[in-house]
C-alpha cells in the first residue's frame, strides 16, 4: 500500500481488477497490488510516498484502460515486427500531437499493409496509459512468455511526430549522438540508420535524441528487444542552430502545447506529420519483408 498527499491523482489501470485505489478529497490512495506498482514505475516502489497527478475536476476514481492490438493474419509468427503508439492523452487536453500523431501514422500504415502479404507478421499496438508511467506497454511486456518475447524481431515507437515547432529526431539507438543515454539492445543502431536513410532520401535533416526509455519502447529495450522510433520534440527548447535547419522559432518549446489543453488539431505541423507518416510506412514495410539488417 502507498499513500500520497499530492494535489491529485489519476489512475489508469489496464490490469482489470488489480488496482482499486480509493480517492478522497485528502487524496489518499491505496494500491494493494505489486504488479501495478511495478507497472507504474520503479520510482514509485522505491519511495515511501506515492505521488501521482489528479485532475480531480475532470476525473475521480479508478479507471480500467486497454491496449489495442492488431496483427496481420499472415507472416512469420516467429519473426514479429511490432509497431506502437500510445492512445491515451494527459487529462489536460485532447493530445492530438501527443499522441494522436503517432496513432494516425500507425492506422495509415496498417491500412496500406492490408493490400500486401509480407513475409513477417506485423503487430500494431495502441498502448493505454502511457502517460501514467508506460502502464500499458509494461503490462504487455511483463505478460509475455520468454518465447513470445523472443518472437518479437524488433519494436518501433511513435510518440509525438508532428510537433508544431518540430525537429526530426530519431531515437539514438547507437549512442553516437551525444545525447546521454547508453546504446540500445543490439540491432537498435541499425533501426536508427534506417530512419536516417529515409530522411536522407526525402531531403530532410535529422538529429539523434535521447533513447533512455521515456516512452513505450522503454519496457522493450529493458528486455533486450531491438527498438527505434521517431519524435519531433516536446517541452524542450529549439536552439538557434535547429531553427536554422528546420525553421520554426528558436527559444520556443518544440511543442508549446505539450500536455496542455491547446494540443488540438491546430497544434500539429502537417509537414512534419506528412514526412513522418511516410517514415513510419517505410520502416514498417521494410521490416515486414526482412529484419535481417537488425537480427542478422
Ligand atoms: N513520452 C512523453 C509523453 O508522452 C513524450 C516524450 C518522450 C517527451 C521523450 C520527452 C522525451 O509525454
Ligand atoms: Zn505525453
Ligand atoms: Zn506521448
Ligand atoms: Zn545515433
Amino acid at each position: 500500500a502507498a499513500s500520497a498527499g499530492a494535489t491529485g491523482v489519476i489512475i489508469y489501470n489496464n490490469v482489470p481488477g488489480t488496482l482499486n485505489g480509493t480517492l478522497g478529497n485528502g487524496f489518499t490512495l491505496d494500491i494493494p497490488v505489486t504488479s501495478v506498482t511495478q507497472a507504474i514505475g520503479q520510482q514509485l516502489a522505491s519511495t515511501a510516498g506515492l505521488v501521482m497527478r489528479l485532475k480531480a475536476d475532470t476525473f475521480r476514481g479508478t479507471a480500467t484502460t486497454s491496449n489495442v492490438l492488431a496483427e496481420t493474419p499472415g507472416g512469420d509468427p516467429g519473426n514479429v515486427v511490432m509497431v506502437g503508439a500510445h492512445l491515451d492523452s494527459v487529462n489536460a487536453g485532447p493530445g492530438i500531437n501527443d499522441n494522436g500523431s503517432g496513432t494516425a501514422a500507425i492506422l495509415e500504415t496498417a491500412e496500406a499493409l492490408q493490400k500486401l502479404n509480407p513475409r513477417n507478421k506485423v503487430r500494431f499496438a495502441l498502448w493505454g496509459a502511457e502517460e501514467s508511467g508506460l502502464v500499458g506497454a509494461t503490462h504487455y511486456v511483463n505478460t509475455r512468455t520468454a518465447e513470445q518475447l523472443d518472437d518479437i524481431a524488433l519494436y518501433l515507437n511513435f510518440d509525438m511526430i508532428g510537433s508544431p515547432n518540430h525537429v526530426f529526431f530519431v531515437y539514438d539507438g547507437d549512442d553516437s549522438d551525444g545525447v546521454g543515454a547508453g546504446p540500445g539492445p543490439a540491432g537498435s543502431a541499425e533501426i536508427e540508420s534506417l530512419f536516417e536513410d529515409f530522411y536522407a532520401q526525402v531531403g530532410e535533416s535529422w538529429k539523434g535524441t535521447d533513447f533512455s526509455g521515456r516512452s513505450d519502447y522503454g519496457p522493450f529495450i529493458a528486455v533486450g528487444v531491438p527498438s527505434g522510433g521517431l519524435f519531433t520534440g516536446a517541452e524542450g527548447i529549439k536552439t538557434v542552430e535547429e531553427a536554422g535547419i528546420w525553421g520554426g522559432t528558436a527559444g520556443d518549446q518544440y511543442d508549446p502545447c505539450y500536455h496542455l489543453a491547446c494540443d488540438t488539431y491546430d497544434n500539429v505541423n502537417l509537414h512534419a506529420l506528412d514526412v513522418n507518416i511516410d517514415a513510419v510506412a517505410y520502416a514498417v514495410l521494410t521490416y515486414a519483408y526482412s529484419t535481417e539488417t537488425v537480427n542478422g
